[in-house]
């Protein structure tokens, strides 16, 4: 996938270089390098185009720029629908192709999508704008070596950075913390007790990098509130957010995290903490003084569910199990909202009806290989592209796992018995045609898929949804910074894109016909990328999800004027169901 430039399908996370731009040694499947090589030396503060001095009054062209493309090259209908405002902006009409955008204080800009001026670029020299209640209503969190209050000046070792009785070591224009023993982190804050019980919803320590060794932002940047979220407001659990950058967990996540900055995009991912021993309930201590520490270890009511097991060919479904799969549609409920912004790695049952749909050659012992995506839309039913099918492999499915690298305990592993590729399956040079299939999974009875927590189905759609739609793909394609795809599944967001509008000659052309539509961005970016196929393009007209397209091709990936094409699932529904009925 990826977004802005990934999805080819969503916002990936970022394959990790070492300083000379090499890939780390684990690079290719965005496995941690070491800390050292990440964490941000003095030149690549120099370097982060984040800090790049550029005029306070080009502020509203960039942000004209960054989101008026939509309204430039898309046909849309009604402009507040989706509500193109954001941080709880009002939408209101303006003529037949315009709209405005009530902004609660203190946000603005045309989608109030700016934070408050007082954060206004190049503010903080080498530094990052955190906002405050009381005037002047920032302050800056400087990259060290640059010094309080703007930012600007260096200075090396000469008040000691490190805490705990760290040393403070010079090298060059940069420094190191050497820590006491048990102590670690940058600056030699993180003590020997620091560690997370459950889901860490409770955490109150002090680690503050992620798993990568990325930085933390402040839950009070500027720089996330710029991006459309307010973590204060977005979460329901924000008793362990403040001022700070330490890892936290308010949104159910299975452990604590947080968001970091590569140049201008966010992202988010969880961070380097430590699990406490069992038992767990020591209670943790080196904790930030303001967040007082819990008093007892409950059990998280969002932990993942336990080892589900498919039930063996044999075995009669119980009366449990015909109760299953009754809803589609409904993703697991999450604490509070996790989608935070444009494209992000999935949270656990954010999208239970995606499948890695897996081949090995025919009868043979070599491993299973992910090909491509499908979609679960019943207990032993999954809906995926035709030409991700082969008839001379053997074929699998996962369903319940949002890693592909690890087998985590919520996976669930069937086997196929039967690919059905559309019988007017066809591709030329110039597009593939009726690219839809069916494989019937390996069960009992029709009971193949156990659904739970992070397994469900999605609905198929009854009705065609408007263009400018706002709809949602995922997958572990291919990202922009990764030809092998992600690791984790992600998820992004991509509009509907009127079918004339996507067959005029600088797009399409005439090659498009009725069973594919396409969706995206025709000034490219978020797209849906090799490795994604197959897997869904859910829409969401109400609180149900829609498996309304399937990935299927497209120009390169997040090209302009190239959005991504999908299979159209509305023109197939009468197919669909005489298959499925053929073989119940
Ligand atoms: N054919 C690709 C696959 O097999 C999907 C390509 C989608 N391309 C795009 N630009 N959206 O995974």
């Amino acid at each position: 996938m990826l977004l802005s430039g990934w999805i080819f399908l969503i916002q990936s996370k970022p394959k990790h270089k070492d300083k000379h731009g090499h890939d780390g040694p684990n690079g290719k499947r965005g496995k941690p390098v070491m800390r050292e090589k990440t964490r941000m030396k003095y030149a690549d503060i120099i370097a982060d185009i984040f800090f790049a001095e550029t005029p306070d009054d080009d502020d509203d062209d960039d942000d004209r720029r960054n989101s008026d493309w939509i309204l430039d090259l898309q046909d849309l209908n009604g402009q507040c629908n989706p509500n193109p405002c954001l941080n709880n902006g009002v939408c209101k009409e303006k003529g037949r192709r315009n709209y405005k955008c009530d902004c609660p204080k203190p946000f603005r800009g045309r989608k109030c999508d700016k934070g408050p001026k007082a954060c206004r670029k190049g503010r903080c020299g080498r530094g990052e704008c955190v906002l405050t209640s009381s005037p002047p209503f920032y302050e800056c969190k400087c990259k060290q070596p640059f010094q309080p209050p703007d930012c600007k000046r260096v200075s090396l070792c000469e008040r000691n950075p490190c805490k705990n009785g760290g040393q403070c070591i010079r090298d060059g224009n940069d420094f190191d913390c050497q820590c006491p023993k048990g102590f670690r982190g940058r600056f030699c804050r993180v003590g020997p007790a620091d560690c997370y019980v459950n889901d860490g919803e409770t955490y109150r320590g002090l680690v503050s990098e992620t798993e990568d060794g990325f930085e933390c932002l402040h839950w009070n940047s500027h720089f996330i509130l710029e991006k459309g979220t307010d973590p204060f407001s977005s979460f329901e659990d924000k008793d362990g957010l403040g001022p700070h950058n330490f890892c936290r967990n308010p949104d159910g996540e299975p452990r604590p995290w947080c968001f970091f900055r590569r140049g201008r995009r966010l992202f988010w991912d969880y961070c380097n903490v430590t699990a406490c021993p069992e038992p767990t309930n020591v209670v943790p201590t080196n904790f930030v003084t303001s967040n007082p520490p819990p008093t007892s270890a409950t059990p998280s009511s969002t932990a993942l569910p336990t080892a589900t097991q498919v039930p063996t060919p044999t075995a009669k479904p119980s009366v449990a199990e015909a109760q299953q799969f009754l809803t589609c549609g409904s993703p697991q409920q999450r604490k509070a909202f996790t989608r935070i912004f444009g494209g992000l790695k999935v949270s656990p049952g954010g999208i239970p009806w995606q499948v890695s749909v897996q081949e090995k050659p025919k009868n043979s012992l070599k491993p299973y290989k992910h090909i491509c995506g499908g979609v679960l839309i019943s207990s032993c039913w999954v809906l995926t592209a035709a030409h991700c099918i082969d008839k001379n492999k053997d074929l699998q499915v996962i369903a319940g796992s949002l890693s592909l690298d690890k087998v985590e305990p919520s996976a669930q592993t069937i086997k196929v018995e039967n690919a059905i590729a559309h019988e007017n399956y066809r591709e030329t040079p110039q597009a593939v045609f009726n690219d839809i299939a069916l494989l019937r999974l390996k069960g009992n009875e029709g009971f193949c898929a156990n659904e739970t927590q992070l397994v469900k189905t999605a609905c198929l759609p009854d009705v065609q949804f408007p263009d400018g739609m706002e709809c949602t793909i995922s997958g572990w394609g291919a990202t922009e910074s990764s030809d092998y795809g992600s690791n984790h599944m992600l998820e992004a967001d991509v509009l509907l894109i009127n079918q004339e509008k996507c067959s005029e000659p600088s797009i399409y052309g005439s090659v498009l016909d009725n069973s594919m539509f396409c969706a995206g961005y025709l000034q490219g970016g978020v797209d849906s990328c090799q490795g994604d196929s197959g897997g869904p393009l859910t829409c969401k007209p109400n609180s149900t999800s829609i498996v309304y397209g399937l990935v299927s091709w497209g120009d390169k990936c997040g090209a302009k004027n190239k959005p991504g094409v999908y299979t159209r699932v509305t023109e197939f529904l009468g197919w669909i169901k005489s298959k499925m009925q053929a073989s119940p």
